[in-house]
Parts: C-alpha cells; sequence; structure tokens
C-alpha cells in the first residue's frame, strides 16, 4: 500500500485546519498522513478516520536542558506514527547537516516513530550530474548512524530541491532514474530494500500524481502545498490507491 503524507510546513491556524480537516475522508487502499506544527498536535488529537499523525522535525536528544527543542517520546505520546527528518529547508534554513539527520531518525526510531528522510540535490547538482553522489553522501550519513538493519525501517523521500514548491515536479523518467538509484544502493549495503517505502516529493499536485506514483519504486509522495487544499490532497491520495 502506497503512503501519502502531507508536510503542511509552517501554515495553518485552528480554524484553518478545522475547515481543512473537514473535507478529508479515508481512502481505502492507501495509507494517508498529515505532519503538522507541534502546537497543532494536540488540535489534531479529534481527526478523521483513518488519517495518521506526524511532526516535522524532532530532537536528536532524548530529554534536559535543550531549550525550543521537541523529543520523539513527545511526538509519540500525542499518537505521531511519523516524523520528517532532513527536509531540505531544515537542511538549508536551520544548518541540519547529514549526520545530524541520522541522529534524529535513530531518536525516532528509538520511540517507536517512523523517520521520513528526506534525500534531495539542487538544480546545480543535478546540473553537475552529481544527483547519486549527494544521495549516497545524504543516505551514508544516515546509514552510518542507524546501521543496515534499522535503516530498513525508515521511509526515504527523495525530494529534489529545485522541485520543491517550484510547481515543477521532477518527470517521471527522473523520478524513476533516481528511485531505482535509491534501491540500489540500499540493497548493495545490505539493507533490506525492498522493505524501504520510498516517497517522491517536489511539486506533486492533483493533476501528476498518478503519472508519479505509477512510475516503478514509487511508493507514494510527501505532499507539501497541494495538501493544504483538502480537494487536491483528497485527489492525490486516490491517485495513490492501487
Ligand atoms: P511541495 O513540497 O509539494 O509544495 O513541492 C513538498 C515538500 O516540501 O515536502
Amino acid at each position: 500500500m502506497k503512503l501519502v503524507a502531507g508536510n503542511w510546513k509552517m501554515n495553518g491556524s485552528l480554524a484553518a485546519n478545522r475547515a481543512l480537516l473537514g473535507g478529508l475522508a479515508e481512502v481505502s487502499g492507501v495509507e494517508v498522513a498529515v505532519c503538522v506544527p507541534y502546537p497543532y498536535l494536540a488540535q489534531l488529537q479529534e481527526r478523521p478516520a483513518g488519517l495518521g499523525l506526524g511532526a516535522q522535525d524532532v530532537s536528536e536528544y532524548s530529554a534536559g536542558a535543550y531549550t525550543g527543542e521537541v523529543s520523539a517520546s513527545m511526538l509519540a505520546e500525542f499518537g505521531c506514527r511519523y516524523v520528517i527528518v532532513g527536509h531540505s529547508e531544515r537542511r538549508a534554513l536551520f544548518a541540519d547537516d547529514d549526520a545530524t539527520v541520522g541522529r534524529k531518525a535513530l531518536s525516532a526510531l528509538q520511540a517507536g516513530l517512523v523517520p521520513i528522510v528526506c534525500v534531495g540535490e539542487t538544480l546545480a547538482e543535478r546540473e553537475a550530474g552529481q544527483v547519486m553522489s549527494v544521495l549516497g553522501r545524504q543516505l551514508g550519513a544516515v546509514l552510518e548512524v542507524l546501521g543496515a538493519a534499522q535503516l530498513g525501517r525508515v521511509v526515504l523521500a527523495y525530494e529534489p530541491v529545485w522541485a520543491i514548491g517550484s510547481g515543477r515536479s521532477a518527470s517521471a523518467a527522473q523520478v524513476g532514474e533516481v528511485h531505482a538509484g535509491i534501491r540500489d544502493w540500499l540493497g548493495a549495503r545490505g539493507v533490506a530494500a525492498n522493505a524501504v517505502r520510498i516517497l517522491y516529493g517536489g511539486s506533486v499536485k492533483a493533476d501528476n500524481a498518478a503519472e508519479i506514483f505509477a512510475v516503478r519504486h514509487v511508493d507514494g509522495g510527501l505532499i507539501g502545498g497541494a495538501s493544504l487544499i483538502a480537494p487536491e490532497f483528497m485527489a492525490i491520495c486516490h491517485a495513490a490507491v492501487a
């Protein structure tokens, strides 16, 4: 079953969330979750049937004098199943480096959460032919912290930086090539590659979702802007039904 995860980013209000959630209905044949800003985890304790919950970041630390941080066990207490780690916005704007992303993924797993580990290249890196070397560096840092067995328990999201929020999704051919490359990379390092769900993210909309989800090795999507518009998000969820 595919996984469609909405990434609300730093959007929403109590009223706007209520309206958005009111427009979501259970879709069978696909797993659906929304990753919301921390304060709204409380509001999301009541949510449409079948809708899973996640957060957008987590501390690498478990407890203590870390002002402003939120631990994985706190997220678990609020019913989170997923937490995004290493989103390109966190890497670019908040200095999450490759090793930090690995440690955050570990702290999520240790609390029983499933980290959605994001990887992806910039446009300059793609044009320089460095896609797999960049992904290998990002994934390698996570492998170093988790080891092969635990890496087999994460969800990966391939999110080319140039496709995020740009309205310019990667093409089906580009997605297929990279997802196959990631699957091979995992398998070559002793990870149970077929157990790892690999999502695509970056300008997935109602009108391109079916084409992207039909690509081999695409196990779902991480949806930003379109997850804030109920009919768009619902259409994307339906496109992911097997
Ligand atoms: P987008 O964002 O769907 O708005 O491109 C995706 C993401 O950042 O996860």
